[in-house]
């Protein structure tokens, strides 16, 4: 079985990745925005913690241009049709599509009547939701299985009851959860918490959030920000992270965004940088996604701390800071 994910075209390489990191799968093709994976796993919840992705759907074929009519005229329908339909067309080339909704949903129709069901077309919340993508060289015709309706922008930082300015985007935080892999119930640390972006994230995730930081003003505020959004079972710890010790057990995932004053002098930096590093070696198991400026080179001083590069990624904050996003494992 196929299953196809329409993403966000902010950054199609993060989004991509957060995919496939979650449902930790290797192989894939993609259409533009459209990621397409092989899976005979089963998907269904976990998808629904997806930040960059705006749909997920269900392949039932794909097919070139010019055999689409015959294989909408010809597919077995009645297996897919639930109770009533609509269907939508997306359309993610550049060029006019030359068949209308209307076209599509009548040969679908004829094709249900001739195997004895009694199509009904609802066009608000159908319960078989059919939608045809057009990408440049291949057509999917897929039922749509989950649209992303989570209101990231409500959680943005100026909207908290605590502010921290620094904080990064709910949405980009959630993704950054996401490409651990972690599973529901799993525990994500963030040594660098702040007033708690991520742990909140984390948290509606369905994860259990450990924050800690050196500033006991800031996990106050990390507490007051959780308790609002009824995150339960968090636990919050004022340490340095440089001198995190190594617990009885490592922490299979950790996930933070590394201070970053713009006043504090670039070897400075360096020196936390490469003090949480050798502690991240000590403490954590699985995997690590580290946010830090990319002024830094940090590529060395991961690699001096004997931790593993998985993956990089460029995500662009403003006109005089882009960041990076690392993905680290033991
Ligand atoms: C970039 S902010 C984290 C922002 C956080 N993600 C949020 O959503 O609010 C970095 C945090 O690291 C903390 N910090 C700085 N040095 C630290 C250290 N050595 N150990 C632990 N926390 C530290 C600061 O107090 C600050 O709250």
């Amino acid at each position: 079985m196929k299953d196809a994910f329409l993403l966000s075209k902010r950054n199609i390489e993060l989004s991509k990745y957060e995919v496939l990191y979650l449902l930790n799968i290797d192989d894939y093709k993609i259409n533009n925005n459209l990621l397409v994976i092989d899976t005979n796993k089963n998907i269904g919840n976990q998808i629904k913690r997806l930040a960059y992705t705006k749909k997920a759907y269900c392949v039932l074929f794909e097919t070139n241009y010019a055999d689409l009519m015959k294989k909408i005229k010809t597919y077995a329908w009645k297996k897919a049709y639930k109770s009533n339909f609509r269907v939508r067309i997306t359309n993610l080339t550049n060029k006019k599509i030359k068949h209308s909704e209307k076209d599509l949903a009548s040969c679908i129709w004829i094709n249900l009547e001739k195997n004895k069901i009694k199509p009904k077309v609802k066009l608000d919340n159908p319960k078989t939701k059919i939608e045809v993508i057009f990408a440049p060289k291949k057509v999917f015709c897929c039922i749509e299985t989950w649209e992303n309706k989570e209101k990231f922008e409500l959680r943005k930082a100026h909207l908290r009851p605590e502010l921290h300015p620094t904080s990064l985007d709910p949405r980009l935080a959630r993704c950054l959860v996401n490409m651990t892999g972690a599973k529901k119930g799993s525990i994500i640390l963030d040594p660098f918490c702040g007033s708690g972006g991520i742990l909140i994230e984390a948290g509606l995730a369905g994860l259990k959030p450990i924050g800690c930081d050196i500033d006991q003003i800031m996990l106050n505020r990390a507490g007051i920000n959780l308790d609002y959004y009824r995150i339960r079972g968090y636990k919050l710890k004022k340490q340095d992270a440089t001198e995190i010790k190594q617990a009885k057990q490592k922490t299979d995932y950790v996930v933070t965004d590394l201070p970053y004053g713009k006043n504090t002098k670039q070897k400075d930096l360096v020196d936390i940088y490469d003090r949480f590093l050798k502690n991240l070696k000590k403490i954590v198991k699985k995997r690590a996604v580290v946010v830090l400026p990319d002024i830094i080179d940090y590529k060395r001083l991961i690699k001096t701390n004997k931790l593993t590069i998985m993956k990089e990624f460029s995500y662009y904050l403003h006109k005089s800071l882009s960041k990076s996003i690392v993905i680290i494992k033991n």
